[in-house]
């Protein structure tokens, strides 16, 4: 990665202590047993018909004594299973997290037969405001988003302008769609012939996508040896026997690019990515040459998931982002 010798003014941390490495051995659970949740769905009103959005939320968000966590998970068109590592925040940091399914997967409700262009950022953008209203956290709140969920993160910020939002985490985001496709184009080809064919097949057909993307992932994607059953929930949710491919195949973020309204991301932001992740450095240095205010770590174990990767070194490096002057 040639980026990483030019001299932007990155706070690159590199992570390399064997305490840090907490993903890849047992502690490669799901959520921590201990710390107690909520969960239910909540009414969500668009375009003169209701639909429901379903939540889970650790932490007490009533009683709390740090700003809420929400996170929005990555696709389009996954769930929130996969990235239930980031509640472990709600017992290491005090801080409430609060995670759910956007509409159309998982427990949310399912629109197969809506037309593809009823799916749009606008829609996912309406359903994070209507979710912040339902818990009265819409004057402050912090936003993580994974890899989609920070495009959704980022256009939030740069056309609704929330004035509760404290602070942003884009966790292995690109800039663009082209950004996104380059570096992915660029790994394939580290791929075999096999593995490449399936996956520009995409979800044209499913399975032998799915099949490809399994190879891939990993590579670039999940380094666990042992992938959890959580981590797994999200994707059967996509390719499962009861899998729902209508978001992720949905058109509405194939041209999508922030690059030219990023110094409108004003709100206080953490980058975050692996060393070897799809989301190679140069898809997320537009943003750091861009948000005024900006910090970014890479993790050097890790590739799209460094919260299951490097679990407990990536909390800390959230948790305490998120607390400082909070
Ligand atoms: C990180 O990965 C490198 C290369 O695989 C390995 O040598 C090193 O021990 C790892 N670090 C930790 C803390 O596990
Ligand atoms: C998750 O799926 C992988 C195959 O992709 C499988 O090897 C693994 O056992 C599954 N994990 C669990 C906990 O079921």
């Amino acid at each position: 990665m040639t980026q990483k010798t030019r001299s932007w003014k990155r706070i690159l941390s590199v992570l390399t202590s064997a305490a840090c490495f907490g993903g890849n051995g047992a502690s490669a659970s799901s959520a921590s047993p201990t710390t107690p949740f909520t969960e239910g769905t909540i009414p969500f009103p668009y375009h003169g018909e209701t639909f429901h959005t379903y939540y889970k939320v650790f932490g007490d968000i009533q009683n709390r004594a740090h700003t809420p966590l929400v996170v929005l998970h990555g696709g389009p068109g996954l769930t929130h299973d996969y990235m239930i590592p980031i509640s472990d925040l709600a017992h290491t940091a005090n801080i409430p997290v609060v995670f759910y399914d956007q509409l159309g997967n998982g427990r949310s409700t399912h629109l197969r037969e809506k037309p593809a262009d009823f799916w749009s950022v606008e829609l996912f953008m309406d359903e994070l405001s209507n979710l912040l209203n339902h818990f009265s956290i819409q004057d402050s709140f912090h936003l993580l988003g994974h890899s989609w969920g920070g495009e959704l993160g980022t256009e939030f910020e740069v056309q609704r302008k929330p004035k509760g939002l404290k602070k942003l985490v884009i966790s292995d985001t690109p800039a663009s769609s082209a950004l996104w496709g380059q570096s992915l184009a660029q790994l394939m080809q580290t791929m075999p012939q096999d593995v490449q064919d399936g996956l520009m097949v995409g979800l044209a057909d499913p399975q032998k996508y799915w099949a490809a993307l399994q190879v891939f992932s990993a590579v670039y994607g999940c380094t666990l040896k042992h992938l959890p059953a959580a981590y797994n929930a999200s994707f059967l949710a996509i390719f499962g026997p009861h899998g729902d491919t209508t978001v992720a195949s949905a058109p509405f973020s194939n041209d999508w690019t922030i690059v030219d309204r990023i110094p409108q991301i004003t709100v206080p932001t953490l980058l975050l990515n692996g060393h070897r992740d799809m989301a190679q450095d140069f898809v997320m240095e537009p943003f750091f040459k861009g948000i005024p205010d900006v910090k970014w770590t890479t993790f050097m174990n890790s590739t799209h998931t460094p919260f299951w990767e490097e679990r407990a070194r990536y909390m800390e490096v959230v948790g305490d982002y998120l607390k400082k002057t909070d």
